[in-house]
């Protein structure tokens, strides 16, 4: 007896499906795919019984054939979509981010204590007029020392212990050696510079001293500059930089490079004048040297001095930073201790 095709046919589709809903993953539903659909598979000997069919039901047989292949094509399809959809989401899922989870921190650096506060002193002298002028920190001995009215003898050298490159240069002891170059760029004009940045000395590292620190160098030249203008524009960097109605005080002094020299206190900034162990009970604190800039040092600039006036004064940095923050260890600034310096951001 004939086999009854299209039954058969029904029957084979319905199990083909069954099979497909249970291919659950992509290796699965590609094996169905190479069992039913490939050229090699099931659905291609369908086709092929087409044409044994007698004539009259060949083209009623070709039709559900082709019914059936294309059913199961689009049920394959389908399914192929939902494995692969199913698989995405769950390496999604797999991989997700908890948003809820507390944030990783942010390590924001920030300046050295020294940067800020040689920032905030730029801040107040480039409001008075003042430009910035860098020098070099590799110096000849005639910058640092010979221009400066200390020649090679001069007793003034041995209160700077000097680091020597050579011969003729130095690191320089102090940034006052940029003064004479200030005034060779700028003579015969006026001139009014802040010379900030490291200086070096052969000193015994202390809690008080160390080989490398940073100094603000000032410097105004000019017809009309007179001693009064030292006062003034020291006394209003101080009530700028401390407080509002901080007091200076001037003491004569001596450096070679001025004349006359002084020496400026202010008011101490912890007791404000009622004595503390800060500044020894006196009141006050040292805060710069400075002067009328000397004739000498004038002239070697390449200013005529019964022209000019010159005011001109130097800071040290970390001194200023130890008292603003209560600092005892001058060492702590060269060392890149993160505790002491993310205490600064
Ligand atoms: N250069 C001096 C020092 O390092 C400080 C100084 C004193 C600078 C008097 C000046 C000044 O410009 O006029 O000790």
């Amino acid at each position: 007896m004939q086999p009854e095709p299209d039954n058969d046919l029904e029957a084979y589709g319905r199990a083909a499906l069954a099979d497909l809903a249970s291919a659950n993953d992509e290796k699965a539903i590609e094996a169905w795919y190479r069992k039913h659909l490939a050229p090699s598979g099931t659905m291609n000997q369908w086709r092929k019984r087409i044409g044994a069919q007698p004539a009259e039901e060949r083209k009623a047989f070709g039709a559900l054939v082709n019914t059936r292949a294309n059913a199961l094509k689009a049920a394959f399809d389908a399914q192929k979509q939902v494995v692969a959809e199913r698989a995405l989401s769950q390496s999604i899922q797999s991989q997700s981010v908890d948003v809820s989870l507390p944030g990783r921190p942010v390590f924001s650096g920030g300046y050295h204590p020294v940067t800020q506060i040689i920032r905030e002193v730029e801040r107040v002298f480039h409001e008075m007029g003042f430009l910035t002028f860098e020098s070099p920190h590799v110096e000849l001995d005639e910058f640092n020392f010979e221009l400066l009215n200390m020649p090679a003898d001069h007793p003034a050298r041995d209160m700077q212990d000097t680091f020597y490159l050579s011969d003729r240069t130095v690191l320089r002891t102090h940034t006052s050696a940029g003064q004479v170059r200030a005034m060779r760029l700028y003579a015969p004009h006026p001139v009014r510079v802040i010379l900030p940045g490291l200086c070096y000395r052969n000193e015994n590292i202390t809690l008080r001293s160390e080989i490398q620190f940073h100094q603000i160098e000032g410097l105004m030249v000019g017809k009309s500059v007179r001693l009064s203008d030292l006062k003034g524009v020291l006394l209003n960097f101080a009530r700028r930089m401390f407080r509002r109605d901080q007091r200076i005080r001037t003491r004569g002094s001596y450096f070679p490079f001025t004349e006359p020299s002084v020496e400026v206190d202010i008011r101490c900034t912890l007791c404000n004048g009622a004595g503390c162990r800060v500044c020894k009970h006196s009141g006050w604190l040292e805060l710069l040297g400075a002067g009328l800039v000397h004739p000498v040092v004038l002239a070697n600039g390449g200013y005529d001095p019964r022209e000019v006036r010159g005011i001109a004064f130097g800071m040290g940095i970390e001194r200023m930073v130890m008292l603003l923050h209560g600092i005892d260890d001058i060492r702590h600034f060269f060392q890149n201790d993160l505790r002491f310096l993310q205490q600064f951001r």
